[in-house]
């Protein structure tokens, strides 16, 4: 699916869903505006949870300033804080940029089996807490009014029931 652009995109997903790949295969580096990069670059890395104020309030800050120039945005946070996200989409209405939403719809065990494979994984509840804010998302999304909400469930390819043979 070709997606507007510029626009905002913001990403919606659960960790280990596959929200920076997703990114990093359709936008160049510039355009991604990630928490987990600017806790890297404000705290003592990706995985700072204590740099996390400091990280939002800078990411705020870059995605105001990028709106503001109608240039293409892509918000790399997990997504799931409907005022943060609202926020954004407002901002994007005011720059008269598209907003588009990205649910990465990849099922919860393979999230938890890429978390496990981490180096730094995300605690077994927090991860938990996140899965189950996912299943309210997409219709949180759809009474909010973005102009589209795209749906990649390409990381079930991973699990799932074995495919029947067709004779
Ligand atoms: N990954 C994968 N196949 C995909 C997408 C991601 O194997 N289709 C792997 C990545 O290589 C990475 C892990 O899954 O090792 C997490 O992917 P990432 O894109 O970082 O997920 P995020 O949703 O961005 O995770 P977080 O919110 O924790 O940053």
């Amino acid at each position: 699916m070709r997606l507007p652009d510029p626009a905002l995109v913001v990403l919606v997903g659960a960790s280990g869903s596959g929200k920076s790949t997703w990114a990093a295969e359709r936008y160049r580096p510039q355009e991604v505006v990630s928490s987990d990069a600017l806790r890297g670059v404000v705290g003592s890395g990706d995985h700072d949870l204590d740099a996390s104020a400091d990280a939002f309030a800078i990411l705020e800050q870059v995605v105001a300033a990028r709106l503001g120039r109608g240039l293409c945005t892509v918000v790399d946070t997990l997504g799931l804080d409907a005022v943060r996200r609202t926020g954004w989409l407002a901002a994007a209405r005011s720059a008269g940029l598209p907003a588009v939403a990205v649910v990465l719809a990849t099922p919860d065990a393979e999230c938890r089996r890429r978390n496990a494979a981490r180096d730094v994984p995300v605690p077994a509840p927090v991860l938990a807490g996140q899965l189950k804010r996912m299943r309210v998302a997409a219709e949180e999304l759809a009474a909010e009014g973005w102009d589209v909400v795209v749906v990649d469930g390409s990381g079930a390819a991973a699990e799932g029931p074995p495919v029947p043979h067709t004779a």
